[in-house]
């Protein structure tokens, strides 16, 4: 395994289309390898391919439930709605309110070339939005409601460990 290198905002692979993968071959695995390993090192809850150069249509997801691989994802049902702050590794200290599905299922193939149904709710939900839109070349920026300033984002982060506190 290898870590990759993260690509940032003025890199302008990131607007453009991953391709679908079509190949499950041995290369396939060691991209998924190394994108684990990245999206581990960065503290990511996601990462798409595209972020460490890679055109293709391969995500990994850690919502703090486990990793999840998903080649060639497509979102297949999305409702309810919920509003709060993003962040992507490709754009280091910028944070926004975005409006993301609160549910959502994905159809997406496994590593070796299955089809395979996922479910994600809360953070996980926001996560695959945001890694499917990545494969498309869109970022978080363009559909945030809001910029946070970094006192803001303290703040946010603060009050979050205060509800957790109350909640034991
Ligand atoms: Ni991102």
């Amino acid at each position: 395994m290898a870590l990759r290198i993260i690509r940032t905002e003025e890199d302008p692979i990131l607007r453009k289309r991953s391709r679908p993968v079509t190949k499950f071959d041995e290369k396939l695995g060691q991209i998924l390898d190394d994108m684990r390993e990245t999206m581990a090192k960065a503290n990511g809850a996601g990462l798409a391919a595209v972020q460490v150069g890679m055109l293709r249509r391969i995500i990994v997801v850690d919502a703090g439930d486990g990793v999840v691989e998903l080649v060639n994802p497509e979102i297949v049902e999305a409702d309810g709605e919920q509003e709060g702050e993003e962040g992507c590794l490709s754009l280091p200290n910028k944070w926004a309110i975005v409006k993301r599905p609160n549910h959502v299922k994905v159809r997406a193939q496994t590593r070796t070339g299955a089809w395979r149904m996922f479910e994600g709710e809360g953070l996980k939900a926001r996560a695959f939005c945001h890694e499917i839109d990545h494969l498309d070349g869109c970022l978080f920026v363009d559909r945030m409601e809001k910029m946070l300033t970094e006192e803001e984002v303290r703040r946010l982060q603060n009050e979050r460990l205060r509800t957790a506190e109350d909640d034991v």
